[in-house]
Formats: C-alpha cells, sequence, structure tokens
C-alpha cells in the first residue's frame, strides 16, 4: 500500500476551526458549572524540583545523548527550594487546585527506610497550599522510581504492587490529613510503551512479556496503592491519570484506516480503565502475551477517570508499521512539539470516557509546548469550552488541571519544550507570567460565575 498523504497544509486556518470550536465566544462557559469545579495547574516532582538524584531518570540523563541538547534534570526549575514563592504563584492564577507529584526515591531511599526530613518537605508544600486555599491532588508515582527499585526489575518486577502499596500507605498515614485528592499512577499507558516497548525510557527495553508485565504491575499497584490510601482516609477521592489519545481514520472512506484507529484506542487508551471496571487484568493485543487475570481489588479502586489530553492521531492501516497502524497529523495549527492542538478532541474523550465507565471525569493534564507564550491564551479557552459543553451535556467532569505551572524538565525533551503558564529562565530561575497567566485568571473568575449561575441559565 501506498503510504498515505499528510493531508494538506493548505487547510491549516487554527486550532478553533473545527466541529464547533471555531467560534468559542469569550466566555467559554456557556451554562452552569459545577460548584465545586477543581481550576488548577499540574506539575511532577522531578520534572520541577531539581536535584533529585536517587531515581531511574536521574541515571539515566546522565548518558550520553539520550536527552535534548544533552540537558539533565539538574536544578530544573528548583522549586525545591521556592515552594513559598512558586505557591504564590499558583494563588496568583485564581486557582482553586494543584497537581503535584510525591518523588519517591526522596522519601524512600533506601527500601524500607523513610526520610524524615523529605516527609517534612512534602508536608510544607502541603501546609502552604492550604493556607492558599488551594486543593491538592497527589500523585503517588509519575514515572520516576527510585533507583533501588529501578534495579529489583522496576513496574514489572513482581514485588512492584506491594512496594508501591506500602509507600501509599506511609503517604497516606503521614499526608492524608491535607489530602483528599489522590492520583496513584500516571499515565501508566504511557510508562508501558515507552519503557517496554519503544524503548525510549527507562528502563530501555523492547519487550512485549515485560511490557505486559508492567502493564500488570501498574494496575496491581494502582489497586493496592487505592486501598492503602482509603483505609487513612475513607472519603479520599482516588483515580490514575491516564494518557487518552483522539485516535481517529487518517481516510474516513477507508475501513481499514478505522480498524486500525478502533486498535490505537482498544490497545493504548482504554486497557487500564477498562481493568478497573472489570476487575480483570486484560490484554489481547496482537505481539503481546495475552493477559487474563482477575483482581477483585481493581473494582471500586477509582473515584474518577483521570484524563491527559494532548493530541489527535489521524491513524492509517499501515503493514510496513508496527502494531499496522501509522500515525499521522491533522491540519491544524501545531505547538513547538509539532503536536496538532485539536481542542475538539477532548469534549470527544471526555464524551468516550464517561459512555464507557459511567465515572467522574477530571481533566488531570493538558497544555501546549509554547515558547511564544502566544498560543496558550487561546488554547486555554477552547479547552475550557469543551469541559463547558461536556458539563452541559450532562458529563460530570470535575476538574481541569493545566499542564503546566512552569516551563520544566520535559523528559528526553529536556528543556527545549516549554508548557508553563510561567516561563522559566534557565539557570537564573526567574518566573516570567506569559500572557497564560492572566487568561488563566479571567477563566478562573468566569468559571466562578458559572459555578454560582442557576441552572438553566446560559452566557448567551
Ligand atoms: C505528559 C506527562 C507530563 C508532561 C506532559 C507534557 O505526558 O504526564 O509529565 O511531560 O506530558
Amino acid at each position: 500500500m501506498a503510504t498515505p498523504a499528510e493531508p494538506p497544509d493548505t487547510a491549516a486556518p487554527g486550532f478553533t476551526d473545527v466541529e464547533g470550536f471555531a467560534d468559542v465566544p469569550e466566555n467559554p462557559f456557556v451554562g452552569p458549572m459545577p460548584a465545586d469545579f477543581l481550576w488548577g495547574v499540574a506539575t511532577s516532582a522531578h520534572q520541577v524540583d531539581g536535584h533529585t538524584v536517587g531515581n531511574d531518570w536521574s541515571r539515566f540523563e546522565a548518558q550520553p545523548g539520550v536527552i535534548a541538547e544533552g540537558a539533565v534534570s539538574g536544578p530544573a526549575a528548583d522549586h525545591w527550594n521556592r515552594l513559598e514563592d512558586d505557591t504564590a504563584l499558583i494563588r496568583d492564577l485564581g486557582a482553586n487546585a494543584h497537581r503535584l507529584s510525591l518523588e519517591w526515591s526522596r522519601l524512600e531511599p533506601e527500601p524500607g527506610r523513610w526520610d524524615a526530613a523529605a516527609w517534612e518537605h512534602a508536608e510544607l508544600e502541603l501546609a502552604l497550599l492550604e493556607q492558599a486555599g488551594i486543593a491538592p491532588m497527589l500523585t503517588l508515582l509519575h514515572f520516576t522510581l527510585p533507583l533501588w527499585l529501578a534495579d529489583r526489575g522496576g513496574i514489572a518486577a513482581p514485588e512492584f504492587p506491594r512496594r508501591l502499596e506500602r509507600f501509599a500507605n506511609e503517604a497516606a498515614r503521614r499526608l492524608a490529613g491535607r489530602v483528599r485528592l489522590w492520583c496513584t499512577v500516571n499515565e501508566p499507558n504511557v510508562q508501558m510503551v515507552f519503557g517496554y516497548v519503544t524503548g525510549q525510557w527507562p528502563p530501555c527495553r523492547r519487550d512485549p512479556e515485560l511490557a505486559a508485565r508492567a502493564f500488570a504491575g501498574l494496575l496491581k499497584g494502582h489497586a493496592l496503592a487505592a486501598a492503602a490510601v482509603r483505609r487513612h482516609r475513607p472519603d479520599a477521592r482516588i483515580g490514575a491519570a491516564v494518557h487518552l489519545v483522539l485516535a481517529e481514520p487518517l481516510r474516513s472512506w477507508w475501513p481499514p484506516d478505522h480498524l486500525a484507529a478502533a486498535q490505537v484506542r482498544r490497545g493504548f487508551n482504554w486497557p487500564f480503565y477498562d481493568a478497573v471496571r472489570d476487575g480483570v487484568i486484560r490484554l489481547r493485543l496482537p505481539g503481546f502475551p495475552r493477559l487474563e487475570e482477575p483482581m477483585a481489588e481493581l473494582l471500586g479502586s477509582a473515584d474518577f477517570v483521570g484524563i491527559n489530553y494532548y493530541r489527535r492521531n489521524l491513524v492509517a492501516f499501515d503493514p510496513r508499521s508496527p502494531g499496522w497502524a501509522s500515525l499521522h497529523q491533522g491540519p491544524g495549527l501545531r505547538s513547538d512539539a509539532g503536536v496538532e492542538m485539536h481542542p475538539a478532541g477532548l469534549l470527544q474523550l471526555l464524551r468516550q470516557a464517561w459512555r464507557r465507565y459511567r465515572l467522574p471525569l477530571i481533566v488531570t493534564e493538558n497544555g501546549v509546548a509554547d515558547a511564544s507564550g502566544q498560543l496558550r491564551p487561546t488554547y486555554l479557552r477552547v479547552h475550557a469550552h469543551g469541559l463547558a459543553r461536556a458539563v452541559a451535556e450532562g458529563i460530570p467532569v470535575q476538574g481541569y488541571f493545566h499542564w503546566s505551572l512552569l516551563d520544566n524538565f520535559e523528559w528526553t525533551d529536556g528543556y527545549t519544550l516549554r508548557f508553563g503558564l510561567y516561563r522559566v529562565d534557565f539557570p537564573s530561575q526567574r518566573r516570567i507570567a506569559t500572557p497564560g497567566v492572566a487568561e488563566f485568571r479571567r477563566l478562573a473568575a468566569l468559571l466562578r460565575d458559572a459555578a454560582a449561575r442557576p441552572a438553566g441559565l446560559t452566557s448567551r
């Protein structure tokens, strides 16, 4: 089969020009919004804290040629030393919530040894948020693993689920008084694919057998961790953040492309939460060992579906590509990462996830690599419109976390991509508001109005 052509660039007017997103009003909250809607920013410890030395990423980064421009996380955004100032930045955004993660390697530097000072630091960060009136969502595992655990086989090791459970138990024992919202694992589907299928991320394996074990390990770890948190905080609200792509056929007239797109959805988007819904860890993908493992603890382990939304993929059937599917970009405006911005996809994925799971939804990440700072305001507004439309359809969307507060260490892209509402000037570490800050604040105020609006009224 001939290589499918990229859609022509001539039809690239912008990223609002699709499916009702062409004309997003200045106030995107077209109807009433839930009173307690979470409006926040997201970060992860390894990407912002800096000075993290005991995890698998810090070891990986030290290898030549693996990170763009030879960068290492190093001081990152030095958030570790700037808690007060950065908390003030979050407050100034008008945010009422902040998603952050724990750095396991600092808190448990050796198996079973808890580092008192590191836990105090976590408590301090949460206390500052509390004083600022900002609700934390705490992620237990955002990709990085303590070296000692990585060396025993990481997420694919048989002991991994129990290790995560113990870590969750300790975190909840110490912190659950201040934290009601928990995210067990971040993007388990990405961690499995990059770590064990493509091999771009630690532990850099390409091994379907291990990939299946890693997938099962993350699910079991999630279920055990959720139960541990609930023991300390029965009213906790717990979920995981999955990376969802909007997968659509490249050629709508060509049935094999439909099948290929469905395969991407089935293989990448849904396996994690399907297992939570069914209480069965299932993997049925060509080239992978079949898994069919019941685990009762998965049932009821999540109170919400966490959705990280960044991209749509146009999928073509292509027997020369892995999984017989090749991924293509649509014609819309692209971010600095070369990723097409497609706000309509957020609404579509919210609909799909709601139909599939009937659980409340929280957008745990959404953002854009935009060094100019010029794209982000519109990006924010049109994605907020997607949230509002989902709410208007009766879909229980309960929050939105923008990625990210600050420019930070963007994994193998190092410091070449800038996702921050606040630009960080490296190495001075000065925080500089991008135009996204004013827009985020404006939207926060509009959201408050929309939350106070009686049901039945719309803004236009
Ligand atoms: C997501 C990751 C997050 C960040 C953003 C840009 O996939 O969860 O850590 O890298 O992408």
